[in-house]
């Protein structure tokens, strides 16, 4: 294992120490969360560990059924106590960038219904100015190339700087069935300003903006683990 994978684990199975008995878990997805996920399966087999679980993703689905952790549909809880998700970029308002791997509606939607949210990260995604890393936006397919123009215009950046997501040559496509605008903004200086006329647009599903949103991250470097705390 590489040392960016060991850091993505030691935040991964950190992070997991927060989840106790009876709790409702929202799981999110990506390489770092993946290891509060086997984590989890782990307390489960061997400490009994109960908890009712939510994932973000079909792929979050898939790996939690593999290590026998109990889902549920999200409607079925009446709200989460802890959701624990990767992220793109965070700040040290801890405002997020989320969305790498497409899943930001989902993940903001289960975000939103739990009490807590916590980020797991290594280094790499702290930053003092979000943006560098471009900001994922779920839009619907019928009217993408209209919903591109939009936010050129609301962005100020060109319409060249704004790309449909494409992987292994095709279109990407989310669990949801609509496509991600990634938007190559380099500085975001007022997120919240942003996700708000991002989200005023009509095409518009969500972008991976979350603002007040999370309340810790685990952040593991070469030199341990740091709980950041909002
Ligand atoms: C998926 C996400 C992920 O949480 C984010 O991309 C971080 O992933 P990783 O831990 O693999 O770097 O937002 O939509």
């Amino acid at each position: 294992m590489n040392s960016k994978e060991e850091l993505k684990k030691a935040a991964g199975i950190h992070a997991s120490t927060y989840v106790k008995n009876g709790m409702k878990v929202g799981l999110g997805t990506g390489s770092t969360v993946k290891y509060t996920i086997l984590e989890l399966g782990r307390r489960i087999r061997e400490e009994k560990l109960e908890i009712s679980c939510v994932p973000t993703s079909i792929a979050t689905e898939k790996l939690s059924i593999e290590q026998g952790i109990k889902l549920y549909e999200l409607s079925s809880l009446e709200g989460l106590d802890l959701v624990i998700d990767g992220a793109d970029e965070f700040n040290k308002e801890l405002t997020l960038i989320k969305g790498g791997g497409g899943a930001l509606v989902r993940e903001k939607i289960i975000a939103q219904a739990s009490e807590k949210m916590i980020v797991v990260a290594d280094d790499s995604k702290k930053v003092d100015t979000l943006g560098k890393f471009p900001l994922p936006v779920e839009v619907i397919q019928f009217s993408w190339k209209e919903t591109r123009r939009q936010i050129s215009k609301i962005t100020g950046i060109s319409e060249s700087k704004i790309i449909k997501r494409i992987t292994n040559d095709k279109t990407f496509i989310t669990d949801n069935g609509n496509y991600i605008l990634d938007l190559h903004l380099e500085k975001i200086e007022e997120p919240e300003k942003l996700e708000s006329n991002l989200n005023s647009l009509a095409g518009v599903l969500d972008c991976g903006l979350f603002c007040n949103i999370a309340n810790k991250v685990v952040l593991a470097s070469l030199n341990g683990l740091e709980i950041i705390e909002n």
